[in-house]
């Protein structure tokens, strides 16, 4: 028996329908980014591990990065996120630049996760960030290009919300508390891992960190309590912005809504799927300190980003992606026999020429074997040229669509394809 070599755990092959999808997603992003002013860059895939270990978090260094040496023996990461490249890449250049700086990147991430619905070891994400401006209205502009997105193709408030909240306000909630000051950021990073672990897990390492039960008991309150925004000046003025924006229905307020990533420092948000409870389909924040991490001045920055495995998901659910992988030929050139390859390879070549995306058949087979493989991948329009049409002068074209079928001079041909396409 032949065996198959196996993809790597966690990969994903693009048949043309994946890959119509992907592009289709990609056009999405392309129009929603383009639309709000920002521009489309790219970083390199590997960068070297220093890069990450500044700041970032210590699961996505230590235990998600796919790490190599390379042959220097440098250690070499394949980018689990790109928000450090971009701080870098801003740092590189942060006296030429002209800020604020609007950008966004579409490409391929690895983290080393164990593969489930949603998520993989390879996948695309959609980053967008503006940097140079920390102003809540800023906040809500990202925000509300999430919501911009949703709505683009086809999401409503009922099936998608983004989540707000800001670490800034949960710090000051925790010092009201009386929680230390040593031990806040890792309670926060405990709030972030609460639906990872069990409630009396939770408690526990709560417990262990030296928050007492009382203030244990008063964190639980915060976490519920929906109204604690108000306290916030930042993030009234976002919702006032957002409200103003017209997206306001996306978005709600989450007391829970943290972030594990080290260096948001802000507002921080989240996407998530409203029927089916999962993982974020999208998350982002402000970070103010991640360009003087990398050597740059500081400069205060706000972004998000979006995998393209979880958003699939929920798009096909509601038979919101493209079904069907076009096919980029819309005419097809027959081969009648053997002795007229050539003079068919001649007439497609001519059809592409006038603009239009032609194929030749690429062997004389049988007629019918032809005509059944351009129905099947969705030629428009065909065309035969036999021994009687050749000796008068005359192509055959034969609309797929409408089943009409002409004979028409060689001088013709195009504008009848051009016909036909347009009918079709
Ligand atoms: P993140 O929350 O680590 O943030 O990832 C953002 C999104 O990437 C997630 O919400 C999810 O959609 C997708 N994603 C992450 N890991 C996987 C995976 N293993 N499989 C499938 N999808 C995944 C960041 O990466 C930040 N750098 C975002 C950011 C940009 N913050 C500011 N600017």
């Amino acid at each position: 028996m032949k065996t198959t070599i196996q993809s790597v755990k966690g990969t994903r092959d693009f048949y043309p329908l994946e890959m119509a999808q992907r592009q289709w997603l990609y056009r999405m992003i392309r129009e929603v980014s383009e639309e709000h002013g920002y521009q489309e860059w790219e970083g390199p895939i590997i960068e070297a591990i220093g890069l990450y270990s500044a700041k970032s978090s210590d699961e996505l260094v230590k235990k998600q990065a796919f790490v190599f040496n390379d042959r220097g023996g440098s250690e070499i990461v394949l980018r689990p996120e790109l928000t450090p490249s971009f701080a870098r890449m801003v740092a590189q250049k942060q006296q030429e630049l002209v800020y604020p700086l609007r950008w966004w990147q579409f490409g391929p991430f690895w983290r080393y996760e164990t593969p489930q619905k949603g998520r993989t070891r390879e996948f695309f994400q959609w980053n967008i960030d503006m940097i140079g401006i920390n102003h809540p209205a800023v906040d809500a502009e990202l925000i509300a290009v999430a919501a911009a997105f949703f709505k683009k193709v086809g999401l409503t408030p009922q099936q998608v919300q983004i989540r707000v909240n800001n670490r800034r306000l949960m710090n000051n909630v925790l010092a009201e508390m009386g929680i230390a000051d040593s031990i806040r950021a890792e309670t926060t990073r405990l709030i972030d891992r609460r639906d990872k672990l069990t409630p009396d897990q939770w408690r526990q390492n709560v417990f262990e960190l030296g928050v007492t039960s009382s203030q244990h008991e008063q964190l639980m309150g915060v976490l519920c309590d929906h109204d604690l925004w108000k306290k916030s000046d930042e993030l009234v003025a976002t919702f006032d912005v957002l409200d103003a924006m017209g997206v306001k229905e996306y978005v709600s307020y989450d007391p829970t809504i943290i972030r594990g990533l080290d260096y948001y420092t802000g507002t921080v948000f989240e996407a998530y799927d409203v029927v089916e409870k999962g993982r974020a389909l999208l998350g982002g924040g402000r970070y103010d300190n991640l360009l003087a991490a990398v050597g740059g001045d500081p400069l205060s920055a706000i972004g998000f980003a979006m995998g393209d495995v979880g958003i699939s998901l929920v798009l096909g659910r509601y038979g919101l992606l493209p079904q069907q992988p076009p096919y980029p030929a819309k005419v097809l050139v027959t081969v009648f026999d053997e002795q007229r390859i050539t003079s068919s390879h001649k007439l497609s070549a001519e059809i592409r020429r006038a603009g239009i995306n032609a194929t030749c058949y690429p062997e004389a087979a049988k007629l019918p074997k032809q005509l059944k493989y351009a129905d099947r991948v969705g030629v428009k329009v065909v065309l035969i040229q036999g021994p009687d049409e050749e000796e008068n002068g005359f192509v055959a074209i034969k609309n797929l669509a409408t089943h009409e079928q002409v004979s028409v001079r060689v001088n013709l041909v195009i504008e009848t394809i051009k016909r036909m396409l347009a009918e079709a």
